[in-house]
């Protein structure tokens, strides 16, 4: 290293989508290793719109590690963050940046500390899977600071020891998250199902029913395990998960919209059955719902997919620009701006986006 300097900082910035699961993860068979009870699939969204860029530093002038989320110093003791931050030290290599006469050998990596800096460009912890793209952009960002050479499958199961569903954002385009077998966890990893280019005449709106902070959402998915009878752990068992896999494969919009929408109606239905009952989606979400299905149903066949994940927010997959052009009126007729209902604006963007995270 340059003891002669002292003042040297090394960083490196990555941008990471956050992703929509369409087939929900919701359970774990191992809380500390973050082990899912069932397969899940979702779809990357565009970084243009919700995003987390995060930029790690390293320096012999820090005492220790500390991170900043949208400004805001936040600890990093819990066990998720320790998790991630031991991962990617062991796997740590010698760094150099000869212009500067910078050189970290792979034992440095032992005693340096990091300096976390994340921002999101979307409301945080608001059913918009902030914490996906918030582990995924830090693990993802960390490899490249300490120059770790695992490839995005080796690095997705790193970020899921944050958050589970932080391991799909490694991928762009439609991404399963395979929950393996291994007691370890080696095999509990993210694979890309199709690239962002696949399926691109999909468009997705984010009706954004509430920015306010959910609650974290690992305790209520315990509560569901001990106590739902409906919840289904078979759920990423083959006849279902294969024709889904299909739907994708084959650009088949109904099968795909159907699945969708039953998955997500199957997910905020176990959450009812949890004791207590846990209410994710409000009026708003359910009239949200209503103007799709009733949309759909008129046409014949469905032009667009709703799915909501740990909040009140509507995520729609239309099958294509004009659909999603027509869906967009449709919201605007019956929830239109400065309404009494508490639906506040839309978020829009094509399908995906990042081939990869950074
Ligand atoms: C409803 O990945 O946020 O969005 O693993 O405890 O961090 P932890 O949970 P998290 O749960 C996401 C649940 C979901 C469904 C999904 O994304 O698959």
């Amino acid at each position: 290293m340059a003891e002669e300097s002292q003042k040297w900082v090394l960083m490196v910035t990555a941008q990471t989508p956050t992703n929509i699961a369409v087939i929900k993860y919701w359970g774990k068979r191992d809380e500390n290793l973050i082990l899912a009870i069932n397969d899940s699939i979702s779809v990357t969204l565009d970084p243009a719109h919700l995003c987390t860029t995060t930029t790690v530093a390293v320096s012999p002038a820090f005492n220790q590690d500390r991170m900043w989320l949208n400004g805001k110093e936040i600890s990093l003791s819990g066990g998720r963050y320790q998790n991630c931050l031991r991962e990617i030290r062991a796997r740590a290599n010698d760094v150099e940046d000869e212009k500067r006469g910078i050189k970290i050998v792979k034992k440095d990596w032992e005693n340096l500390h990091v300096h976390i800096a994340s921002y999101n460009n979307f409301p945080t912890a608001a059913g918009l899977a902030s914490s996906a793209a918030g582990f995924a952009c830090l693990v993802y960002s960390l490899a490249k600071l300490m120059n770790v050479q695992e490839d995005n499958g080796k690095l997705s199961a790193i970020a899921r020891q944050g958050s589970g569903s932080a391991c799909r954002s490694l991928y762009g385009g439609f991404v399963k998250w395979v929950m393996g077998k291994e007691e370890n966890g080696s095999d509990s990893v993210a694979v890309q199902l199709v690239d962002e280019k696949h399926w691109d005449e999909l468009v997705i709106i984010i009706a954004v029913v509430s920015s306010r902070q959910m609650k974290q959402v690992a305790p209520q998915m315990l509560e569901t395990v001990e106590t739902s009878a409906l919840i289904d752990t078979g759920k990423g068992s083959s006849t279902k998960r294969i024709s889904y896999e299909e739907a994708i494969q084959n650009r088949d919009f109904p099968t795909f919209a159907q699945l969708t929408c039953a998955d997500s109606n199957q997910f905020h239905a176990v959450c009812m059955d949890t004791s207590p009952p846990i209410f994710y989606m409000n009026d708003t979400s359910h009239r949200v719902i209503g103007c799709v299905e009733k949309w759909n149903r008129s046409e014949g066949t469905p032009q667009v997919a709703y799915t909501s994940d740990a909040g009140p927010n509507a995520v729609l997959i239309a099958r294509n620009r004009k659909a999603a052009t027509l869906m967009l009126q449709r919201l605007l007729f019956h929830f239109p701006p400065n309404s009494d209902t508490d639906l506040n604006s839309y978020v829009i963007g094509d399908k995906s986006i990042l081939k990869d995270a950074g």
